[in-house]
């Protein structure tokens, strides 16, 4: 079995990869070459789930959790070798469905212990990622030390840290929320109303869990499709939401219900983007706390 390892990690948008270069080899760092990297991310995995195939070097499976901020953070992970790389991508992908694919130009540099990656990522253009890999039993204060002073070194500024991972930022664009919500919505079961509405949930991990209004007979026990989707999500060990989706067949714009808005604000942030509207347009984008203000909390939250 590969035990679990951690890292501290740090990303910034680079606006000029020759100046970071040349920054990072007058440090000492030590250039290690390009590599071409292709992360293939599957779905209904518990944290994240990749298989990353490089040139040259092999293929490893990568399972990993990581938290969504801007400052360094840690990240735990294992790493496993695969000797067949394409039979595993396709054995994952019948099995747990593919999330994305990140292509990627990685110019890799060490300094100190520290991974310095210079990436030219397919349809996000040039980043900076710093991987400081950590001692076993660190408290992860002398990696921090080291990030804080490399990062001085590499001149990055707050302003172009990047909290999300390049397969969030991907997959971060409304339309992709609102043609799954689009797409429940179609099984809605709706008979007495004939308002179907569908929504569509991405998790803290990325993957996408989607429901649909279920109407009954008793007409006080329908349930609206934010919360099958809720209920998805949970089944499926989400505890977090970062963006949803929520389409209606009969109306271009479908805001959820106030007991739907506080039915998500239990696993949303207040910041978390609500999209409403259709995938092809008109559509918009309005956060959890707009339509929420004040949403009821118990203090301390329990997750
Ligand atoms: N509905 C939802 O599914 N979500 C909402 O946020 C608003 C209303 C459903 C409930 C019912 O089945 C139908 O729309 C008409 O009210």
């Amino acid at each position: 079995m590969s035990a679990p390892q951690r890292n501290l990690e740090l990303k910034a948008r680079d606006p000029d990869p020759r100046r970071s270069l040349e920054l990072a080899l007058a440090l000492g760092a030590e250039d290690r070459g390009e590599i071409e990297q292709r992360d293939t991310f599957f779905s209904r995995a518990r944290g994240r789930l990749k298989l990353r195939e490089q040139a040259p070097g092999g293929a490893e499976l990568i399972s990993y959790e990581r938290s969504d901020t801007p400052e360094a953070r840690p990240s735990d992970y294992r790493v496993v070798p695969v000797a067949d790389p394409e039979a595993l991508r396709e054995a994952l992908d019948a099995a747990l469905g593919t999330l994305v694919v990140v292509a990627k130009r990685r110019r890799l540099l060490l300094w100190d212990g520290v991974r310095i990656h210079l990436d030219e990522v397919e349809g996000l253009g040039s980043h900076l990622e710093l991987e400081a890999v950590a001692a076993p039993d660190s408290d992860l204060e002398p990696e921090r030390g080291k990030l804080e002073r490399l990062r001085a070194g590499l001149e990055i500024d707050d302003a172009g840290l990047v909290a999300e991972s390049y397969s969030d930022l991907l997959l971060d664009v409304p339309e992709a929320l609102l043609r799954a919500a689009d797409t429940a919505m179609r099984e809605a079961y709706a008979p007495y109303s004939g308002f179907k509405v569908g929504a569509a949930l991405r998790s803290a991990g990325g993957a996408i869990y989607t429901g649909a209004n279920v109407e009954n007979a008793a007409y006080p026990q329908s349930q609206c499709a934010e919360a099958s989707a809720l209920g998805a999500l949970v089944a499926d060990g989400g505890r977090e939401l970062t963006a949803a989706a929520i389409v209606a067949e009969r109306s271009d714009f479908c805001p959820p219900c106030g007991g739907c808005r506080q039915r998500l604000a239990e696993l949303a942030r207040p910041e978390t983007p609500i999209h409403l509207g259709r995938p092809a347009g008109p559509r918009r984008t309005v956060t959890l706390a707009e339509l929420l203000p004040m949403a009821f909390e118990l203090e301390p939250k329990a997750r």
